[in-house]
């Protein structure tokens, strides 16, 4: 076989985990048995080149394979895992203020869109972050996106939608395209103009809509600010129809749509995302056996956010008959002050295992294969040749542990773009 210059190797682990698809699985977000299949190659070894994966297999073959180039980087994972950089495809990362005053009447039992109805809640949220400047506001999701980094994730889907308002929503999108470029963690930007209905349009959700439609959209759009466009589609908040027409029009303009679907109340939000066509539908705790199989057809990713059920005190998503109705499943933190204050994503894994009986291997697939997918990335989630160099090396012995440790699984080093980024549970100040 031809050899082939390499930049990075990492050797020394216990296992290597591909989450390479098993030949002959269908191309597209991996569903049924294919969320079982990790491609755990014992003692493997993993060789970079400019940021792409140019060798994975056993380390005495790809030692064999690579030609080291002058100054490469040789990674000794010490007997860890090396998995895929995770992906945390659902987070409200870009806030400022807490809400602990919130958390307080959730426990005495006022419900969340009460407290949302009474100008609470989100809005609360709202007031803070226009308030905070675009500095401060970078500076807060600079820290949280190290803390993640720290977690192993290397990319993280950010939503907008504290602002509200045209000038608010433009600072939000414009701070994370400035730390996308100051920090080594990708963002995939999310517009989420449609988070809430603000107070200056309150009893108009309507005009609402109507304002994101004609003036906010095509700004995104021409100033190719996010990726993404999401609406919280729920009761109290926006309905199916003004859900449709507005993410209708973004598609119109070519962005990717999805859709925070049935979290509340069963509205029909699982099957209006296969209508049309949406990358993933996120929370669906009651969702339907119609809108899954809807979904599985469509091949749209449910993004399951068990930390936000926890946190809720509301029963978790059916994960295992979704799975059996053949819906790709990926799991998110869902990060955000109100609703899941939880930022780990190794957590989040362990509570689907506990708390959804999902399987270990099912749940790694969920934060990397499937969830690289629902973000639109298919060349982030598998270690595979060609693909972006992104990968984690856990402290453990097997992959089983990190679910197992529920969110305590030691990460030793991250490599990001094929650049050591964390070293020995550090993370380096410039890579
Ligand atoms: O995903 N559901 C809507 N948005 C968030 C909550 C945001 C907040 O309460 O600030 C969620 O749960
Ligand atoms: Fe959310």
């Amino acid at each position: 076989m031809r050899r082939v210059k390499a930049d990075l190797l990492v050797m020394g682990a216990s296992q290597v985990v591909t989450v390479a698809p098993p030949p002959g699985t269908p191309a597209g977000p991996r569903s049924g048995k294919a969320m079982r299949e990790v491609g755990v190659i014992p003692g493997g070894a993993v060789a970079a080149r400019a940021g792409r994966i140019v060798a994975v297999g056993e380390e005495t073959e790809v030692r064999g394979r690579v030609d080291l180039e002058p100054g490469a980087r040789v990674v000794d994972a010490e007997g860890g895992t090396v998995l895929p950089g995770l992906i945390d495809p659902h987070t409200h990362a870009l806030f400022a203020g807490w809400r602990a005053d919130e958390f307080r009447l959730r426990l005495r039992g006022v419900p969340y869109l009460e407290i949302l109805a009474a100008g609470g809640g989100i809005l609360s949220t709202v007031r803070a972050t226009r308030a905070a400047s675009a500095g401060e506001l970078a500076r807060l999701l600079e820290g949280r996106l190290a803390a993640m980094l720290l977690c192993g994730v290397t990319t993280v889907e950010v939503k907008s939608g504290y602002g509200l308002s045209w000038p608010e929503e433009h600072k939000l999108l414009s701070v994370m395209a400035q730390v996308a470029r100051s920090q080594p963690v990708e963002i995939v930007p999310t517009f989420l103009g449609a988070h809430a209905v603000p107070e200056e349009y309150k009893g108009n959700a309507d005009g609402y809509v109507e304002h994101i439609v004609r003036v906010m959209l095509p700004e995104v759009a021409r100033q190719g600010l996010a990726r993404f466009v999401d609406v919280f589609c729920d009761e109290g908040v926006f309905d199916l129809d003004q859900t449709r027409h507005l993410l209708s029009a973004a598609r119109k303009l070519g962005l990717g749509v999805r859709l925070h679907a049935d979290e509340l109340a069963s509205l029909g939000g699982a099957e209006l995302a296969a209508e049309l066509g949406a990358a993933s539908a996120d929370h669906l705790l009651r969702s339907r056996p119609e809108g899954w199989r809807r979904m599985a057809q469509a091949g749209v990713v449910a993004v399951l956010l068990p930390g936000t059920a926890l946190f809720l005190g509301k029963p978790y998503a059916p994960a295992r008959d979704m799975i059996g109705a053949g819906v790709a499943v990926a799991l998110a933190t869902d990060f955000n002050p109100g609703t899941c204050p939880i930022a780990s994503l190794p957590l989040v894994m362990g509570l689907a295992c506990v708390g959804m009986g999902m399987e270990p291997e099912e749940v790694v697939v969920a934060v990397t294969a499937n969830a690289a997918l629902a973000v639109g990335r298919p060349d982030l989630g598998t270690l595979e040749v060609g693909k972006q160099a992104d990968l984690v090396i856990f402290g453990v012995p097997g992959y089983e542990h990190i679910p197992y440790r529920m969110g305590g699984a030691p990460v030793s080093w991250v490599v990001k773009k094929g650049k050591v980024v964390v070293e020995r549970g550090r993370l380096l100040e410039s890579p």
